[in-house]
């Protein structure tokens, strides 16, 4: 399957359209953005480390009965994907308390959530992502009740599954950002997982594995996705 277009460039990838119109191309750039989109760097590696690893947890998720727009690897930086029509909406589930909700609420970093917390955010840059409910997802017809209640249920299977993954690799999912979309009326797991979208804590040492070394300047940013790549089998 062949790029034709370019549909839409995003901060970290570019979508492309391909012969078939139920089918897209996903590129994966070393463009590493914070603060959304102020703060913009080239990673060396980072296209391709993301690529590898949203494949791999994908093909994970899949297999686990998850249903996710993942069809096969074309390239080091590029995924063929099912076209879905997004919700505009992204579900943050959490574990543990970090970032936003540290913030908002002034509560510890660390402290463990039981049960784990599910928040939705609107997708939009120029307003910072604001949160949101569902009745405003409703009532501006981001998502029907239906599909909020299957975009939880999906939220919540996966943590499960992840969190059972990455322990087992001496890891802590800590949180972690999803998108969905339609794909005739079924929701689907969209977008990507990667440590872009997430925060992982080494369980030893609670040493930041994910995209926080680059919103907080901690260095050796693509060497932490590399680490916990390996860590949990990914082939880079
Ligand atoms: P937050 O603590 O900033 O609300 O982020 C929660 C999780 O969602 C964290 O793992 C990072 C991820 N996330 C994104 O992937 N994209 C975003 O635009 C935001 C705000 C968070
Ligand atoms: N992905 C968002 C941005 O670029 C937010 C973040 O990950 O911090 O700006």
């Amino acid at each position: 399957m062949k790029k034709i277009a370019e549909l839409y460039r995003g901060k970290a990838k570019t979508v492309y359209s391909t012969e078939d119109s139920n089918f897209l191309i996903l590129e994966f750039r070393n463009d590493t953005s914070a603060f959304d989109g102020q703060r913009i760097e080239q990673l060396e590696r980072k296209g391709a480390v993301n690529n590898k690893f949203n494949y791999f947890i994908m093909t994970k998720l899949k297999d686990a009965g998850i249903p996710t727009q993942i069809e096969r690897l074309l390239s080091d930086n590029e995924v063929l994907v099912k076209k879905l029509d997004m919700i505009p909406v992204e579900c943050v589930v959490r574990n543990r308390a970090a970032g936003s909700l540290v913030r908002r609420l002034g509560v510890e970093e660390g402290l463990i959530l039981i049960p784990p917390t599910f928040e939705l955010f609107l997708k939009n840059d120029s307003l910072h992502d604001p949160m949101v409910n569902e009745y405003h997802c409703e009532s501006f017809g981001w998502a029907t009740n239906k599909q909020l209640n299957r975009m939880k249920e999906l939220s919540f299977s996966i943590n499960t599954i992840l969190t059972k993954m990455f322990g087992n690799a001496g890891l802590i999912l800590v949180d972690y950002k999803l998108e969905f979309g339609l794909f005739n009326g079924e929701v689907v797991l969209g977008d990507e997982f990667s440590p872009d979208g997430c925060r992982l804590w080494e369980k030893q040492t609670l040493k930041k594995m994910d995209k926080d070394r680059f919103r907080q300047g901690l260095g050796g940013v693509i060497e932490a996705y590399e680490d916990v790549a390996h860590r949990i089998g990914v082939p880079l």
